[in-house]
């Protein structure tokens, strides 16, 4: 009886426990579970309060800072890293049963795409554009590409572009470094921004090392040569700066 009731007290210790670390977790699973990409305003601050109030830092800003990496689009860094054969088949796949591409190619449901990027909007001849586009102001740049063709519609209300949109950044870049490709004359796509400062002791990538390793994302025609920023490493979560209390 005696060995048996301090089984039953090590059991109830036990599950209490179980609880206390179950409620610790809750936190993470509610506010940082799942936390990979989407627009999140304002991790640093979220983990900050998740840190204050429940005590609960490290795994939290883990997430904090992995979701940062990707919150703000890098379209520079995404087009000088981009790979044009993989945007060539994304457009093969996608956009080719409207658009062609090649000089001099027919209209089709959309116009010829030939010569797109720092064109005018709507300068195809002969094609029928929506109102929205044949008034839209200005010239095709590889930002407003870049929205675009995350959302024709949410671009651009009353386009006749019945497209969803590609969703994933990558894929986007890819096939606006595509564009590119098929422009004389492209402009030279924009600067990555500033990567962050490299954390003590890590690599600074020489000058020399910023060309992309396969040569297949070097855009054609002498266009910009990446910026040496780009090859900064993504993961620099400063560890450091929390402790679990
Ligand atoms: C279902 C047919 C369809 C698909 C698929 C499609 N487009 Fe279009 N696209 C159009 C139409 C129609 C227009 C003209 C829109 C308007 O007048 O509002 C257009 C216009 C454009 C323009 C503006 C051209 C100009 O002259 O201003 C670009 C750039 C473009 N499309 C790129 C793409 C790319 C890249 C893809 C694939 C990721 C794609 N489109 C997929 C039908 C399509």
């Amino acid at each position: 009886m005696g060995e048996l009731g301090l089984n039953k007290i090590m059991g109830a210790l036990l599950a209490t426990a179980l609880v206390m670390m179950g409620l610790a977790t809750l936190p993470s699973l509610v506010f940082g579970g799942g936390d990979h990409g989407g627009d999140h305003e304002e991790p640093a601050t979220l983990s900050e309060k998740m840190c204050t109030q429940f005590h609960y830092c490290v795994e939290i800003a883990e997430a904090a800072s992995a979701g940062a990496a990707e919150e703000v689009f890098d379209l520079g860094a995404a087009l000088a890293g981009a790979d044009i054969s993989r945007g060539e088949r994304t457009f093969a796949g996608q956009c080719a049963t409207c658009h062609t591409i090649a000089a001099g190619g027919a209209n089709g449901t959309g116009p010829n795409l030939h010569n797109t990027v720092g064109a005018d909007k709507a300068r195809v001849a002969g094609f029928n554009y929506s109102g929205a586009l044949s008034n839209a102001e200005g010239g095709w740049t590889y930002e407003n590409l870049d929205a675009w063709l995350k959302s024709p519609a949410g671009y651009m209300r009353g386009t006749s572009m019945s497209f969803a949109g590609i969703k994933r950044d990558a894929d986007r870049a890819n096939v606006i470094a595509y564009l590119a490709a098929n422009t004389e004359g492209a402009p030279a796509f924009p600067a990555p921004m500033a990567a962050p400062a490299p954390a003590e002791g890590e690599a600074v990538p020489a000058e020399g090392e910023a060309v992309p390793a396969d040569g297949e994302a070097v855009p054609a025609e002498g266009e910009a040569a990446p910026a040496q920023g780009q090859a900064a490493p993504a993961e620099e979560a400063p560890a450091e700066e929390v402790q679990p209390t």
